[in-house]
């Protein structure tokens, strides 16, 4: 996969980007604070597969949603096409959301469930004022074709059909506007692991098809592998690497992505995806993050500043950003040293998503949609 140069304009950025949730107002006393997003500086750039990796709860998706301005940040701002998103009134925020479209993790809960799957595709375009009625009901049987659907499925609704027709549902309604960016929040990670690589593939060909560009948060690191140019790996609410997928997977340079890479049991083929980032000892409480590198509780290479001092992302080998005191002085990471998970666990799922492409990626066609349920 070739990533867009360097020198192409970011389509998105965020600056400084923080938020806290105040979970706890006692009567007396400070409020609790989850620092779920703190100081976050990304540069996603247009037509490239961004990824965003890191254990369940270090931030993904309050960052993802803030990148989108379905939430507001606490601190910092979030820049698109160059100008800052993060404070705009609702009205002008609605508008944009036109260009800014999400795809939800749950197929399930996602979809309204008395709503025709002709008129959940619709509705966008409606609120957008896109096109005549006529012209709206010819995009929705197009859209319906192009993620494996048929004309005739706009009648049905959304119990009527399975996770992974529903997920794909989710991803016409999401394209319906005609947007420019599309985040996926963990979009394959509910479904089972061969119907994950049809809609992996259908994401990849859609985003060529539509010249977008495609922000993916995924806890599977062999999804993240296949899709994405560039990857940022978080933890706790930070990022501790960032760089192009192809470097930070066959050398990572943090201690945590190393980790991550090294955690991840080998899949069975036909079972519900397995979880990525079994790394030792437990995620500290974003309540009360560890002062200096957020890391240090859980890393075996921590010496005394990393106490006391927080690593700023600074550049490393292979075009990457990367936050550890120790970047560069840390032992090799061979590839072979990976975990036997990753790499047959990996190559089976490649192996799985070629065939599933049915060879040449620009002729081939998005494979039908797996059977409607009984
Ligand atoms: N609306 C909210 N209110 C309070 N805490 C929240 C809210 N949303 C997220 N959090 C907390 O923020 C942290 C990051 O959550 P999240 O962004 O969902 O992480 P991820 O997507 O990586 O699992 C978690 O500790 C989570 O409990
Ligand atoms: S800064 Fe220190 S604690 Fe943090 S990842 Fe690097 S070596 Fe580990
Ligand atoms: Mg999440």
């Amino acid at each position: 996969m070739t990533a867009p140069a360097e020198t192409v304009a970011p389509v998105l950025e965020t600056r400084g980007l923080e938020r806290r949730f105040v979970t706890h107002r006692p009567l007396f006393g400070a409020p609790t604070v989850v620092q779920a997003v703190n100081g976050v500086d990304l540069a996603i750039r247009e037509g490239e597969t961004f990824a965003i990796v890191g254990e369940s709860g270090c931030g993904k998706s309050t960052l993802a949603r803030m990148l989108i301005g379905l939430i507001r940040p606490s601190a910092g701002e979030v820049l698109y096409r160059g100008r800052d998103i993060s404070h705009l009134p609702a009205r002008e925020m609605r508008g944009l959301r036109r260009e800014l479209q999400f795809i939800f993790q749950d197929p399930f809960s996602s979809l309204n469930p008395r709503m025709s799957v002709g008129r959940l595709i619709e509705e966008p375009m409606q609120a957008h004022g896109i096109g005549t009625p006529a012209e709206r009901r010819a995009r929705v049987a197009y859209l319906l074709g192009r993620v494996g659907l048929r004309p005739e499925h706009a009648g049905r609704y959304p119990h009527e059909f399975s996770g992974g027709q529903r997920q794909r549902i989710g991803i016409a309604r999401a394209l319906a506007s005609g947007p420019r960016v599309l985040i996926g929040d963990e979009p394959v990670s509910a479904l089972d692991v061969s119907i994950q690589a049809q809609v992996v593939n259908m994401l990849e060909e859609l985003k060529d098809e539509f010249g977008l560009t495609l922000i993916v948060i995924a806890h599977d690191l062999a999804v993240i592998r296949h899709m994405s140019d560039r990857v940022a790996v978080m933890y706790l609410g930070e990022v501790v690497e960032t760089g192009p997928v192809d470097a930070i997977f066959e050398a990572p340079a943090h201690p945590y992505t190393r980790a991550l890479m090294t955690a991840i049991p080998a899949p069975v083929p036909g079972s519900r995806p397995e979880t990525a980032g079994i790394v030792e000892g437990d995620v500290p409480s974003p309540t009360a993050p560890p002062p200096g590198c957020r890391f240090h509780t859980r890393c075996p290479f921590a010496e005394a500043r990393c106490k006391t001092e927080r690593p700023r992302l600074a550049p490393g080998p292979g075009g990457r950003l990367v936050a550890c005191h120790l970047a560069g002085r840390l032992p090799d990471f061979a590839p072979r040293t990976l975990a036997p998970g990753l790499t047959s666990g990996a190559a089976r799922r490649f192996g799985l998503w070629r065939a599933a492409r049915g060879g040449d990626v620009a002729t081939s066609k998005i494979p039908p949609a797996e059977e409607r349920r009984p």
